[in-house]
């Protein structure tokens, strides 16, 4: 049985002050929360510290949206494993689309950030999605594939069970245009026999891999009432209370 977990990123948003009132707030929403989920939110390198004094000891997660594969040493403006494994920090975003797009992330440098985070301990969120040009040229597959093969290359079987997945189509990010539940479910369908042929049947039954793009309060039922979709990573919509917490009371 996978349990859903859904998963805020918020982004380039927040001061400290912001940050730790909206985690204020989920903390104590989810001391109420009777449903079966993980709740985990991403927050900026910045308010880290600040956040995990927050969630400590309730039942949200924290997670960092990015870090570099080197333990220490002259990386200026990078953070390391090591920093977030100090902080307390659970999980962390690995591959997200911007990354990708802005900041030039290859596959290749996907793959040593997975195994650094493996190695301090760090639960990786893999992220893939393809572009909507990627998309009308029907190579949105192969683009998945290719994401998924080589961002795992060389991961064991045990270390994969600490991986979650995240398929967010670039063309749903942030514009409003949510995958249709049946485009996101066919997706994460087949990532999941991508990594049944890699890993086999049990890790790919048991992997949670997450829909992102444009998630909010009014379609979370519908995109996780699909068999293969466990949870949500949502942008946006996670950095407004009342709208995150409607996500999680799917
Ligand atoms: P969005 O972002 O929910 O604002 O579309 C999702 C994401 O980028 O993780």
């Amino acid at each position: 049985m996978r349990r859903p977990l859904i998963a805020g990123n918020w982004k380039m948003n927040t001061t400290i002050n912001e940050g730790v009132a909206l985690a204020k707030g989920l903390v104590d929403f989810s001391k109420t929360l009777n449903k079966d989920r993980d709740i985990l939110i991403c927050v900026p390198f910045t308010a880290l510290y600040a956040i995990k004094q927050v969630v400590d000891g309730s039942k949200v997660r924290l997670g960092a949206q990015n870090m570099y594969f080197e333990e220490k040493g002259a990386f200026t403006g990078e953070i390391s494993p090591v920093m977030l494994q100090d902080i307390g920090v659970d999980y962390v975003l690995i591959g997200h689309s911007e990354r990708r797009q802005y900041f030039n992330e290859t596959d290749e440098l996907l793959n040593k950030k997975i195994k650094a985070a493996l190695s301090h301990n760090l639960k990786p969120i893999l992220c893939v999605g393809e572009t909507l040009e990627q998309r009308e040229k029907k190579i949105e597959k192969e683009t998945i594939k290719k994401q998924i093969v080589n961002g795992l290359l060389g991961i064991s079987a045990d270390e994969m069970k600490k991986i979650t997945v995240a398929y967010e189509p670039i063309w749903a990010i942030g514009t409003g245009k949510t995958a249709t539940s049946e485009q996101a479910q066919e997706m994460i369908l087949y990532i999941r026999n991508i990594l049944k042929d890699i890993y086999g049947e049990e890790i790919s039954d048991n992997t949670i891999i997450q829909y992102g793009g444009s998630v909010k309060g009014q379609n979370a039922s519908e995109i996780m009432s699909k068999s293969d979709i466990d949870g949500a990573l949502v942008g946006g919509a996670s950095l407004k209370l009342e709208d995150f917490i409607q996500i999680i009371s799917y």
